[in-house]
Order: C-alpha cells, then sequence, then structure tokens
C-alpha cells in the first residue's frame, strides 16, 4: 500500500517575520556547555545574579498561605496598582490614577500589546537600533515596518530629537522609546527628551511606547526623566516598567504599563485573550517591593557601579576593543572593530574556547555591527576572570 501523503500544516505568513532573543539561545548553549563540564562565564544574559530580597519571597509565600489561588481581575489587584501609582509618585511626582495600570506577567507583554495595538501592514514604528530584539521582532510580526533610530557610540547611544522627528511620516504609528538602554547601557538626557516632547507636538497621531523597565538603574549622578512628566503627551505614552531588573524578579513574571485612557480597553481585552490575569501571589510580592525598604536596590545598584567600571576598565585594556562608559542599566557595549572579527565569530568562538558568554551587537540589529554587549550583572571575580580569558584568547587569535 502506497503510503498516505500528509500535507503539513499551513501556517500563517507572520509566523516567518517572528525574529528571537539571541540571548537565551546563548543561555541554553552555556548551560549545555557547562552540563557537559566546562566552565563558563555567563555575562550573555541579561538578569541580576541577586536574589530576590527575602521580605519579597516572604509576601507571595504569605499569599499563598492565606489562599490567594484563584484568578485576580485582568488588570491587576487593587493594592497593587495604588501601589504602583504610589511609587511612580515618589519616583516622578506624577500622578496617575490606578484605573491607567496593567499589570501583566512581564515587561514584554506591554511591548507585544502596545505593537499589536498600532501594527499592521503600511504602518511605520520608529524603534532603536541597536536595542532590545524584540521590538523589530514584533513589529515584524505585526505587519508594519521597522524604521530604526541609529543610535550612535559618539552620541553616548543617545539619540537626537531631531533625527527622530525627521524620521517621522504620515505612516507612524508608534515611536519606541528605551532609556536608560539595553543593549547599550546609554540613557538620554532631559533636554534631549524635552524637544523630543516638544516637537512631537506637531505630530498628534504618533504614539509612544517608553521601555522604562531599567530606570532605577543608574550611575553617576545621572537622572531618569520619564515621559510620563509631560503633560502635552498624557494621551498617547504608553510606559513599560516592571519588577524584573529593579528588584531581581526575572523569573517571576510581573510587570506593567501605564495605558493612556483611551488605549486602556483594549489593552485589557488583549490580556484577557491572552493570559487572564498575572499569578495571585506574584503580584502580592509586588506590593512588598514597592512599598517595602529601598536598601535592597540601593545595595544591589552600589554592586552594578563596582563591576561598571571594572569591566569598563578591563574592555579598554583589551587590544582592538574601545567601551564606551555606560550611565545606565547592567550592560557594557564594547566596540569590537579593532580585533579584526565579526561580533557573531566572536561571540561563538569565546563561548566555545574561552569560555565566556556574550552576546553579538547585532543581536541587536544592524547597527549593532562590530560590537558585542557584556552584561555585568555577574559578581567581581566572574568578571575579572573572564577579562582575563578574553585578553588570552584575543593574545591568540585577534589581528591587533
Ligand atoms: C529594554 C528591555 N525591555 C523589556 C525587557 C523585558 O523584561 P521582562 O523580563 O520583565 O519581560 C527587557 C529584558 O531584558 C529589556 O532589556
Amino acid at each position: 500500500m502506497p503510503e498516505t501523503r500528509r500535507a503539513a500544516p499551513t501556517l500563517s505568513a507572520r509566523m516567518e517575520r517572528l525574529g528571537t532573543e539571541s540571548a537565551f539561545e546563548v543561555l541554553a548553549r552555556a548551560k549545555a556547555l557547562e552540563a557537559a563540564g566546562r566552565s563558563i562565564i555567563n555575562l550573555g544574559i541579561g538578569q541580576p545574579n541577586f536574589p530576590t530580597p527575602p521580605h519579597i519571597v516572604e509576601a507571595s509565600r504569605k499569599a499563598l498561605a492565606d489562599g490567594h489561588h484563584g484568578y485576580t481581575p485582568a488588570n491587576g489587584i487593587l493594592p497593587l496598582r495604588e501601589a504602583v501609582v504610589a511609587d511612580l509618585h515618589r519616583r516622578h511626582g506624577v500622578s496617575v490614577s490606578p484605573e491607567r495600570v496593567l499589570v501583566v506577567p512581564g515587561g514584554k507583554v506591554t511591548m507585544f500589546f502596545a505593537l499589536m495595538m498600532f501594527g499592521e501592514p503600511g504602518a511605520e514604528i520608529l524603534y532603536p537600533n541597536p536595542g532590545f530584539p524584540i521590538y523589530e521582532s514584533v513589529i515584524r510580526f505585526s505587519g508594519a515596518t521597522p524604521v530604526p533610530i541609529a543610535l550612535h557610540e559618539a552620541a553616548g547611544f543617545s539619540f537626537s530629537a531631531d533625527e527622530v522627528l525627521a524620521k517621522i511620516t504620515s505612516a507612524t504609528r508608534l515611536i519606541i522609546i528605551n532609556s536608560p538602554a539595553n543593549p547599550t547601557g546609554g540613557a538620554v538626557s532631559r533636554r534631549e527628551l524635552d524637544r523630543l516632547a516638544a516637537g512631537l507636538e506637531r505630530h498628534p497621531q504618533v504614539a509612544i511606547l517608553s521601555d522604562e523597565i531599567y530606570g532605577e538603574i543608574l550611575y553617576d549622578g545621572a537622572e531618569h526623566v520619564s515621559l510620563l512628566r509631560y503633560p502635552a503627551l498624557a494621551e498617547r505614552v504608553i510606559l513599560l516598567d516592571g519588577w524584573s531588573k529593579t528588584y531581581a524578579m526575572t523569573g517571576w513574571r510581573l510587570g506593567y504599563g501605564i495605558w493612556p485612557k483611551a488605549l486602556l480597553h483594549y489593552a485589557e481585552r488583549l490580556a484577557i485573550n491572552c493570559h487572564s490575569c498575572v499569578n495571585a501571589a506574584a503580584q502580592y510580592a509586588g506590593i512588598a517591593a514597592l512599598e517595602g525598604p529601598r536598601a535592597p536596590l540601593a545595595a544591589m545598584v552600589a554592586a552594578f557601579d563596582e563591576r561598571r567600571k571594572l569591566i569598563t576598565a578591563g574592555l579598554n585594556a583589551l587590544p582592538g576593543v574601545r567601551c564606551a562608559t555606560p550611565t545606565g542599566a547592567f550592560y557594557a557595549f564594547p566596540n569590537i572593530a579593532g580585533t579584526g572579527l565579526e561580533a557573531r565569530t566572536l561571540e561563538n568562538r569565546l563561548l566555545e574556547e574561552a569560555g565566556v558568554a556574550t552576546i553579538a551587537g547585532t543581536s541587536f540589529g544592524a547597527f549593532g555591527k562590530g560590537y558585542l554587549r557584556f552584561s555585568y550583572a555577574a559578581d567581581t571575580a566572574a568578571i575579572g576572570e573572564a577579562l582575563a580569558r578574553i585578553k588570552t584568547w584575543l593574545a591568540r587569535n585577534a589581528r591587533a
């Protein structure tokens, strides 16, 4: 009997356009090498290497013991939304109503919802490049055209408001801003944000997604200016923030968006269609994080600062490598063009041959060519050892 030919399932065309965040692939490869007995220093994935502070863990344990096992309102429990609002007031001096808060499973979800809301064929969405890879991935997935805002090393990886404004066309629906930034560690100054906000008054049809997930991780007295502070933009700024980075809670999957009133209904519908609500115990942990002591955060940022100085100095001492001093987040983004090696080659060979996981700059977009991202959310001993391994490896293999 001839075998019946089965047709393969027919996927939607958009599935071919979906990109990824290669930090997760590098993490999997690093884990596999470790499991095979290799010593790997992971400076790839962007997560604090600190435990979640104990008072936060305790709050979720108590929530479970108290019987918080069911669904919660789709937008999040009111005490958590009130805590978010109080935190925004403390940090930015802004008054937002708790109705505008949508609690979601991680920072990424606000991004996905905003891009699904505005993206479709024919629409243009501006995004930072190099930037968090999910921006470009989901813009393409939505069918919209990604329009890069190139970030340059010479400008401290900030942008010029005039350059951004010049890219706006009648098809522009949304602009993504991320400050402090992944992967560059750059932060946009108040001056440039003021200029952007003023210029956007001429383009009332354009919405803004402001990804401020690293807003509390800043150095050298750098100031974080939230786009929520601009009353003229209040009807069209979507704020993305969350607990992952600030409170060392990446695995809890807890984030929030502040939505303009007119968009809230759609964002909540997306939540109900997608995940119903966030894990109840995690929401109680989120309250403890926002209302509890600030000392664990201050200690974490102080530790990052020490590592930042160590890694920047160490990278600048490597042949063929030049590293701008990051002012925020926990990433260094050195220019590696002088080594004579492509970023992807360097990423692969440093992992396989030197046992150091990093991420090629091109994983963050075409303008990341010639750069490598290091996450310095690892202890100083690990960073020192990684730098020593890279130095030895470059001495054998690089052009410089
Ligand atoms: C710029 C930026 N936005 C959002 C996220 C997503 O955060 P979460 O893990 O809470 O989804 C990340 C995570 O690396 C990030 O770097």
